[in-house]
């Protein structure tokens, strides 16, 4: 008999312009909505300096994504499955040589990713910025979505990092989350805001995935080491990622742009070098 075909998984990076704002805290509990939802899910810390994921979720894991990457382990061995109802691909944290990756290192990383099977959404929660290894991550998955808040230096730094995407590599798809919002018109304000602003400058639109609420159960729930939607299914975060977690289940087949990571020869120099 002719195996099944194996799913295609729609891969995401989930990133940010400034720190802080929220990405690690939006994956989790995206990846946790999902399963929920019955979408098999994995989370890849690609935070590789300054890893998280364990931590919001109470976990120690004793093998990471370093050893994957020397070849001291198999992808297989590190996945765990987590609380959440996903499963995680952890990172370490405190290891200066891993903050920095050499693009040999990256390729391993985007070879792992891309040979994991039987995954509906792969989700890659990156550090901030525009330093080389986030750039690379956000390059390797074909969608980015991009979480922001209020603050004028989160909307400019992810303008920063959309244009410098954007501009060296052609990149003109994100999906934006803004994050502790008071209520739906304040993120639809953030959200028009820089989509205005991209479309003057990039010359592109912005793709809108909605707005989570700021809730003070967010850093309790964090305190707890819990996913929130589990942790407290009343906090008015739950309806704001279940509607992301559809828009993000529609987005169905992913798009084939993005999946190559450019060649050290094909990035001009000072960007990635
Ligand atoms: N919707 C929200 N409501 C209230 N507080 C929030 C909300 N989202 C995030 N926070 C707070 O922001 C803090 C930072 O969140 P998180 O660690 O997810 O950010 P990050 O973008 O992953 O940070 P880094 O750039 O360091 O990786 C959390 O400790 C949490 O207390
Ligand atoms: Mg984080």
């Amino acid at each position: 008999m002719t195996p099944a075909p194996s799913k295609t998984p729609i891969i995401a990076t989930v990133t940010s312009g400034k720190g802080g704002v929220g990405k690690t805290f939006v994956t989790v509990n995206l990846a946790t909505t999902l399963a929920a939802q019955g979408r098999k899910v994995l989370v890849v810390d690609c935070d590789l300096g300054l890893a998280n994921v364990d931590i919001m979720l109470g976990i120690y894991p004793q093998l990471t994504l370093k050893d994957v990457l020397f070849g001291q382990a198999r992808a297989e061995d590190v996945i765990i499955p987590v609380k959440g109802g996903f499963d995680l691909l952890p990172a370490c944290s405190g290891v200066r040589e891993m903050a920095q990756l050499l693009y040999e290192k990256i390729q391993i990383v985007k070879n792992v990713v891309l040979s994991q099977e039987g995954y509906d959404v792969i989700l890659l929660d990156t550090g901030a910025g525009i330093a080389e290894t986030v750039l690379q991550f956000n390059l390797l998955a074909p969608r980015n979505i991009v979480v922001l808040n209020r603050e004028l230096t989160s909307i400019t730094d992810a303008y920063a990092m959309m244009k410098v995407l954007h501009q060296v590599f052609g990149r003109d798809t994100f999906s934006l989350i803004a994050n502790a919002v008071a209520d739906e018109r304040e993120g639809q304000k953030i959200f028009h805001h820089v989509d205005g602003i991209a479309r003057r400058f990039l010359g592109f639109s912005l793709d809108y995935l909605g707005p989570i609420c700021r809730d003070e159960a967010v850093p309790r729930s964090i305190l707890r080491q819990e996913p929130l939607v589990l942790a407290d299914p009343g906090s008015k975060t739950v309806a704001c990622f279940d509607r992301i977690a559809g828009a993000v289940s529609r987005w169905g087949k992913p798009l084939t742009k993005g999946l190559a990571v450019p060649t050290p020869e094909q990035v001009p120099r000072g960007v990635l070098h």
